[in-house]
């Protein structure tokens, strides 16, 4: 049976103003861009945006981590990035790490999250792409979708739910990854995925079919770079129904915002705030982060859609919840837990400060 593959690759080449949305031409650019690609090597594409991130969803039959398709991102980001200088965007190029394309965007600034499957008689596919935070802030939604009965009614109830799911787990510090069969190994799930600054969901499968179920990108940027370059901005894809989640029950963890790390200067916690696409701009205090969730059914990997689940009036309390959680969390201001742990700050004047003070430490 044909496969038909999933591509969702995401950057921020330039923001619009300050780190807040991207420019309509950029978007514009994009879509001329994946528009222009060679006949038969995409057989769909959308172009979205949240905050300051371009997000190219592209469908086609080469396979995960495929040059071509890699490289047709990275010259899309390539032509934005021409469009942001133009305009003098703000940040003009800054995920892109690298000067010439080598085979992969892995490692060289974009996020990617692909996966490859048999498409089913009905496909519902879920897109969740967030701004000012990273990869491990899928880490408790995921569990909730795919572990928790008290979110996902389909694991009690449905024969094909069961058995429950495998959780492909990535160490980003150590570069290792390791899988756990839930629910047996729930609890050593949880003592890694509650640390999401090191580890994160990378992939889930079905333990019925055996399918994969969900994946997300887990580049760090800066962890790559080694220094400040923004935020991990990080995608996820989720498959829904038939044996997996309900799409109801996909979304369902986003009614209650968590704290996640980004938020002003990729430093702060804060809650992650669910909107539709039109919202999608973070003002306050760069934020708070925000994410997006775009539902498509795809047929013979044509992307019919998308339906903007977060722009529902349904996550308007989620809304509420967040600006008061945010009101709350501002007050700390430059104190953790609001600010991160020193160890995760992304812009810090520690080392300076330090060399300045450094004759001034004693013994105590
Ligand atoms: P339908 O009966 O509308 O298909 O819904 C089934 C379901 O899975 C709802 O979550
Ligand atoms: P981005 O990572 O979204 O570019 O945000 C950077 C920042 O410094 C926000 O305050
Ligand atoms: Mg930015
Ligand atoms: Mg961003």
């Amino acid at each position: 049976m044909e496969k038909i593959t999933l591509s969702v690759i995401k950057a921020d080449v330039g923001g619009y103003v300050g780190h807040s949305s991207v420019h309509p031409a950029l978007l514009e650019k994009a879509k001329e861009t994946l528009a222009g690609a060679r006949s038969g090597l995409l057989v769909d594409y959308h172009v979205t945006h949240v905050g300051d991130d371009i997000n190219l969803v592209m469908t086609h039959h080469q396979g995960t981590d495929n040059e071509e398709i890699h490289k047709l991102a990275w010259d899309t980001f390539l032509a934005c990035t021409g469009e942001a200088k133009k305009l003098k965007l703000y940040g003009a190029g800054q995920d892109l790490l690298a000067d010439a394309f080598s085979g992969n965007v892995k490692g060289m600034g974009p996020g990617v999250a692909e996966m490859e499957f048999v498409e089913r008689p009905s496909e519902p596919i879920i897109i969740f792409m967030a701004d000012k935070t990273e990869p491990g802030a899928w880490n408790l939604p995921l569990y909730k979708i795919f572990a928790d009965p008290f979110n996902t009614i389909g694991l009690v109830i449905d024969p094909k739910a069961h058995a429950g799911f495998k959780f492909e787990v990535h160490d980003l510090i150590e570069h290792k990854k390791v899988t756990f069969s839930c629910p047996e190994e729930l609890y050593d799930l949880l003592i890694f995925i509650g640390a999401p600054g090191r580890y994160c969901i990378k992939s889930i499968y079905s333990k019925t079919t055996g399918d994969i179920a969900a994946t997300s990108s887990t580049q760090r940027l800066n962890l790559m770079a080694g220094r400040y370059v923004g935020k991990d901005d990080p995608v996820c894809i989720v498959r829904a129904q038939s044996g997996l989640p309900a799409v109801g029950e996909v979304l369902e963890p986003f009614a209650h915002p968590h704290l996640v790390a980004g938020w002003m200067r990729g430093s702060h916690h804060g809650p992650l705030m669910p909107c539709g696409v039109d919202h999608a701009t973070p003002t306050r205090f760069d934020g708070p982060p925000r994410v997006i969730g775009l539902g498509f059914q795809l047929a013979n990997g044509k992307l019919v859609g998308p339906q903007d689940f977060f722009a529902d009036q349904a996550y308007d309390e989620a809304r509420r919840e967040a600006n008061l959680i945010a009101n709350y969390v501002r007050t700390l201001g430059p104190f953790e837990p609001h600010r991160l742990p020193l160890d995760e700050m992304e812009y810090t004047t520690m080392p300076d400060v330090m060399k300045k003070l450094a004759g001034r430490f004693e013994p105590a």
